[in-house]
């Protein structure tokens, strides 16, 4: 079964109005979208990538879901007729099913897959293209700003160094090699700092969060749920330069073990 992060919390913030217009921003695997449309709201689920999509078989009423990139919420919401909208939620980062069975290398678990990353397959950039293209220096950048794993420049160097960076086991034995052990927290900190980059993960959440301010209606609420710091500092500095407000100053954070490193912040417009 599917558990969605922080689900009660998340819709409960969004404060859903029976008859009200809701966007789930990353529809994922639909859990925060199912409990929208019980407490009486109607949906537009949007995702990037076109599995999430594909996946979803049955048709479920009072959800529209399209492929699409948040970034472009207002535009979206416009051709959907979902302008204005009551509220927006905003649930970051990747679905297990994404994890576990999309093949495409997001996990340090899956030492046969090939680096890709892709969120959208639309899009030509691969987290192997990209360890490519990039110079020791630049993937340094990456891996620093990213995951401040404080190897970046030692596993920079070593990824750079190597023939073969294909797989996923090609990236988890060049940090080994630098380690001198396995770390599972500095693979999933490498692994996220790759996958950020390859998405334009922090660019998208900006975006998304300006579209999204336009979108809903006054008093209308945006609910973020990150899952790396980076990204809640996003969400922090952009109520700051703005009319915006915070619903409760201190995030709501994950207690079970799959959601700890979850933050939940509601905007208020
Ligand atoms: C953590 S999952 C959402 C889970 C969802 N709340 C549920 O209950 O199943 C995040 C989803 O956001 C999607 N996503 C990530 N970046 C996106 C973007 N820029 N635009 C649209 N969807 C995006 C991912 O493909 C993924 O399916």
């Amino acid at each position: 079964m599917h558990t969605p992060v922080l689900l009660q919390q998340a819709i409960e913030n969004l404060n859903v109005k029976s008859g009200g217009k809701y966007i789930d921003a990353a529809y994922g695997e639909g859990g925060y979208s199912q409990e929208i449309i019980k407490q009486g709201g109607r949906v537009l689920g949007i995702d990037l990538d076109i599995n999430q999509i594909k996946n979803q078989k049955s048709k479920i009423q009072n959800l529209n879901l399209i492929q699409g990139n948040f970034a472009d919420i207002e535009k979206l919401a416009k051709k959907n007729n979902f302008f204005p909208a009551d509220g927006v939620v905003f649930d970051l980062g990747l679905s297990m099913r994404q994890i576990n069975e999309s093949g495409r290398g997001f996990s340090y678990n899956k030492p046969n897959e090939p680096l890709d990353m892709r969120l959208s397959l639309d899009s030509e950039l691969t987290a192997l293209n990209l360890i490519k293209k990039l110079n020791e220096n630049e993937l340094y950048e990456i891996f620093a700003k990213n995951s401040e794993e404080l190897k970046s420049r030692e596993i920079a160097r070593e990824v750079k160094r190597r023939k073969r960076i294909e797989i996923v086991y090609d990236l988890t034995s060049a940090i080994d090699r630098v380690l001198g052990f396995k770390s599972n927290s500095t693979y999933a900190r490498i692994f996220q700092a790759l996958r950020i980059s390859v998405n334009d993960e922090l660019e998208n959440l900006k975006k998304g969060l300006e579209g999204a301010v336009r979108v809903i209606k006054k008093e209308g609420r945006i609910v973020v749920v990150s899952f790396h710091s980076l990204e809640d500092r996003i969400v922090k500095n952009f109520v700051r330069n703005t009319d915006l407000r915070f619903l409760k100053k201190k995030p709501i954070r994950g207690i079970r073990l799959f959601e700890r490193s979850a933050k939940l912040r509601t905007i208020i417009k």
